[in-house]
């Protein structure tokens, strides 16, 4: 009988993917089985198959090394998402060719690393009677059924880091300061790391926002002889009666790129206060470079915890932090829906009461 599993990482990088593939091949080495990873995506399985073995070799200065060295990707043949909240069937022949390469392996089961669109895949995988259990991934933390994904306080800790920047150059010259972060249609990012930066504006999608109410917070804090003012734009965001802002599509996938609404805000903004005001896209700063150390411990957690699902035998399902355990769901729970900011959140509702505008 096969002792042989692999690991596939899919969609867009983020930090703490390298941590989760050293914690399952670490962690399934422990019950005697091999480990190899899956170069370049779900394409690797298909013939000719491309894999690496992970052995202790290669292991080692893994945990605070950002990215990941099996590569990845979130177009091509397995490109699940075609749009928001839309996927896309994959075809029996690349099913197939994911079990044939399976068999080829030898292997008995599979671990997915990604967000909803390589989960939406895991998940189809799993319905073809393929073994297959699910690691959340994304900087965005927008997955249903599970507090954090891994990545998400990695982006925070970079966003919170560019506000701290932003803070001393927006005081010195009594300036507006932008800072357009990542985060796709939830604002998890942007109020995270704005209440933890101290923003006095957090404009996120879940909350359509008006330059009258950005004006009078502006308004305000010149009163009090405040002379500069921070704020936090998610990608989403967008005005009570406007869409989002784009700044093209995926190739391929036809998938919105979204961009550009940090600078929108800014020139409306100088243009109807007067005040001087810059934007700052902090863009793919927030998906590189090493895990904080709240990453590395909630990966390596969700690498054991895959681990011991293979072993339980609980294919179809994703590890997920439910509070207070790591534990897991289903797969087809997870995917589909966006997970996006409550109105009634702890968080929200204390930035509200600290006197942070939403802009609505
Ligand atoms: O989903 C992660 C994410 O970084 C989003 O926050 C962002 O909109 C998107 O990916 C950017 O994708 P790409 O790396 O393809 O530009």
């Amino acid at each position: 009988m096969s002792t042989r599993i692999a690991i596939v990482t899919g969609g867009g990088d983020c930090p703490g993917l390298n941590a989760v593939i050293r914690a399952v091949a670490k962690a399934s080495t422990k019950r005697g089985w091999e480990c190899i990873g899956v170069l370049g995506g779900y394409e690797g399985l298909l013939g000719p198959t491309d894999t690496i073995p992970l052995d202790y070799r290669i292991l080692s200065g893994l945990l605070p090394r950002g990215g990941t060295i099996l590569g990845t990707a979130n177009r091509g043949k397995f490109s699940a998402k075609v749009g928001h909240g839309e996927s896309r069937a994959l075809s029996k022949e690349l099913l197939d060719g994911v079990k044939t390469g399976m068999k080829t392996l030898d292997l008995f089961a599979l671990v997915s690393i990604g967000g909803d669109g390589s989960l939406s895949i895991a998940q189809q995988l799993f319905e073809y009677g393929i073994p297959v259990v699910g690691v959340p991934k994304t900087i965005d933390n927008d997955l249903e059924g599970t507090l954090f994904t891994f990545g998400f306080d990695s982006a925070v800790s970079c966003a919170t880091d560019a506000l701290d920047r932003l803070h001393t150059t927006a005081e010195s010259h009594n300036r507006v300061m932008v800072l357009e972060v990542m985060g796709r249609y939830a604002g998890w990012i942007a109020l995270y790391s704005g209440v933890a930066g101290g923003a006095d504006v957090i404009l996120i999608p879940e909350i359509p926002f008006s330059y009258e109410s950005i004006g009078a917070k502006i308004q305000e804090r010149e009163h009090l002889g405040k002379k500069f003012t921070m704020i936090v734009v998610a990608e989403g965001a967008r005005k009570k009666d406007g869409g989002f802002v784009t700044s093209g599509t995926q190739m391929k996938t036809g998938e919105a790129r979204l961009g550009g609404i940090g600078a929108i805000v800014s020139t409306e903004i100088e243009r109807r206060t007067g005040k001087e005001a810059r934007v700052c896209v902090l863009g793919h700063l927030q998906r590189g470079g090493s895990p904080t150390t709240f990453d590395r411990a909630l990966c390596s957690i969700f690498g054991a915890t895959a681990v011991e699902l293979i072993a339980a035998g609980e294919f179809g399902k994703m590890v997920a932090f439910t509070g207070p355990q790591v534990g897991s769901i289903k797969i087809s729970d997870a995917i589909g829906k966006l997970k996006t900011v409550h109105p009634e959140g702890s968080l929200l509702r204390t930035a509200r009461a600290l006197g942070i505008c939403f802009g609505d």
